[in-house]
């Protein structure tokens, strides 16, 4: 009788995204799909520079320079973790709440929100976030804004470097099943529309208040970094 495909591969190209992406109005309408980029923030930063629509999304399956927040690094191995930047006015919150719901969607987990942008899955970092803006020098204007999204998916132990075993996890770590990133990354840029497109309209409230019922940062002591200033404070609302 031939063979029945019970499963597709789990790989990140535009035609997989394509198919599993529903109609959307900003967000995704443009999409670049890499194997392998420096970071998919660096690479609409560019394009954005030389005026991308809005709204514009690239994936990698790989990033030999992925970037986190205060200089940092982000492990961005290829075949384990879902690297999407869109090209969108802020902000940054809403980037943490479309990732919840994209998760939530695709794999039955809710993930929390640690201040400003990281999803922790049962005390460990799953997601992170690294928004960029674009100001003009003379006006100061916001020109663009990138918020970058990455996801451990498919994540074991040994694919952390051995530094990050203990604050880490992926989505297969803590469900035990596989994710179909395709799938993961379409959620994801729908959710970021259905969020974009409510903003525009003036809808601030729909996601503030999704961050706030999510947020395990609020009610706790955290130390406040402002300028020089590092100090102990109890974050009360935002
Ligand atoms: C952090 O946790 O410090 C933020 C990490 C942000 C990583 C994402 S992966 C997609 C996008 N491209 C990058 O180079 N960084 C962001």
């Amino acid at each position: 009788l031939g063979y029945r495909l019970a499963d597709s591969p789990d790989v990140l190209s535009e035609r997989e995204l394509r198919r599993r992406l529903g109609e959307t109005k900003t967000v995704g309408r443009t999409l670049h799909c890499f194997e392998s980029v420096d970071s998919t923030n660096s690479y609409l930063k560019r394009i954005a520079a030389e005026g991308a629509p809005d709204g514009a999304v690239a994936v990698a399956d790989e990033q030999t320079a992925g970037r986190g927040r205060r200089g940092r690094s982000f492990s961005s191995g290829p075949g384990r973790g879902v690297y999407l930047s869109e090209k969108i006015l802020p902000l940054t919150a809403l980037g943490a709440v479309a990732a919840c719901d994209a998760v939530e969607r695709t794999c039955g987990v809710r993930p929390q929100i640690k201040w400003t942008n990281d999803l922790v899955l049962n005390g460990k970092k799953l997601s992170g976030t690294l928004t960029e803006l674009s100001l003009e020098g003379e006006s100061g204007a916001l020109q663009y804004a990138v918020i970058g999204i990455g996801v451990n998916c498919n994540n074991t132990l040994e694919d952390f470097p051995p530094e990050l075993r203990d604050v880490a996890t992926s989505l297969y770590l803590e469900t035990g099943k596989r994710v179909q990133r395709a799938a993961l990354a379409a959620a994801l840029i729908e959710e970021l529309d259905k969020l974009y497109a409510a903003l525009q309209s003036g809808d601030t409230a729909s996601y503030l208040t999704a961050y706030r019922r999510d947020c395990l940062t609020l009610g706790r002591e955290v130390q406040l970094l402002w300028q020089n200033v590092k100090e102990k404070v109890t974050a009360l609302d935002l």
